[in-house]
C-alpha cells in the first residue's frame, strides 16, 4: 500500500513522519490522531507510518467545508479556502476515495467539541489541524493531550503563521499553562512555509 494517487497535504506531513521515525515514537504503546484531515492526503501517510507499526490512526473532522466560516487575516474565510482546493467535489468524498484502502483509519465525522474518548486510549502522536479559532485550537488540544503517553508528541499546524493569529494566541497560552508537563518543543517547517511546533510531552 503506497500512497501514491493521493491528495495533496497542507502540512508536509513527510516532515512529520521523519520525526516520529527519528524519536522512534513507534515504540511506545498507543495510537495516532489527526483533528483536520481535509481531503485525507496526510492521513494517507500517517496510515502508512502506523500501519507498519502495527498501531490506527483516529481521525476527526467535520468535512463540511460550509460549516467552518472561520475568518483569516487576509479576509478569506476557511470554507472558501477548502472550497478552492475541493474545485467543486465534496470534501468527504474525496477524503472516503483517499482513504478506502486503510484498514487501520478510523474516522470520527464529527465537530471537534463533541469529541472525546475512552480514558483508555492512549495517544504517541496527534496533530491538531482543525477550526483556526482559539476555542477550538484549546479543545482540540484537550481531546489529545490527557491521552498523551510520556515520550508522546503533539502538533499545532500554523504555528505563527500570520493568517490564523488565533492558532498561535492558543498555543502560546496552553504551553504556558503546561509547561512543567512539556520536556521539549521543535519547529518543523512545512509546505507553504508554515511551521509546525510539536510539543513533547515528560
Ligand atoms: C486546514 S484543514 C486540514 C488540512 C489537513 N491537515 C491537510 O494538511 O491536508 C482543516 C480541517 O478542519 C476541519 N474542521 C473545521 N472545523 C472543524 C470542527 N469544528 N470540527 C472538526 N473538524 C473541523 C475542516 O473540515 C478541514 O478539513
Amino acid at each position: 500500500m503506497k500512497p501514491q494517487n493521493s491528495p495533496p497535504d497542507f502540512v508536509g506531513y513527510g516532515n512529520l513522519v521523519n520525526f516520529m521515525e527519528e524519536r522512534s515514537l513507534y515504540a511506545l504503546e498507543g495510537d495516532i490522531i489527526e483533528i483536520g484531515a481535509f481531503m485525507g492526503g496526510g492521513t494517507v501517510k500517517l496510515a502508512e507510518f502506523a500501519g507498519k507499526h502495527g498501531k490506527t490512526v483516529h481521525v476527526v473532522d467535520i468535512f463540511e467545508p460550509s460549516l467552518d466560516q472561520t475568518m483569516s487575516v487576509s479576509g478569506m474565510s476557511a470554507c472558501d479556502v477548502y472550497e478552492a482546493f475541493l474545485e467543486g467535489h465534496s470534501m468527504w468524498e474525496v477524503y472516503q476515495e483517499a482513504t478506502r484502502q486503510y484498514d487501520n483509519v478510523i474516522t470520527v465525522r464529527e465537530d471537534s467539541k463533541k469529541v472525546s474518548f475512552d480514558e483508555k486510549q492512549k495517544f504517541v502522536f496527534g496533530f491538531v489541524d482543525g477550526c483556526h479559532e482559539e476555542s477550538y485550537v484549546n479543545n482540540d488540544f484537550y481531546v489529545i493531550w490527557p491521552h498523551l503517553v510520556s515520550g508522546g508528541v503533539l502538533g499545532f499546524h500554523d504555528f505563527e503563521y500570520d493568517d490564523w493569529p488565533e492558532v498561535t494566541r492558543a498555543a502560546k497560552k496552553i504551553i504556558e499553562k503546561h509547561k512543567d508537563e512539556i520536556s521539549e518543543m521543535v519547529e518543523i517547517e512545512g509546505v507553504y512555509e508554515i511551521r509546525s511546533l510539536l510539543v513533547v510531552k515528560k
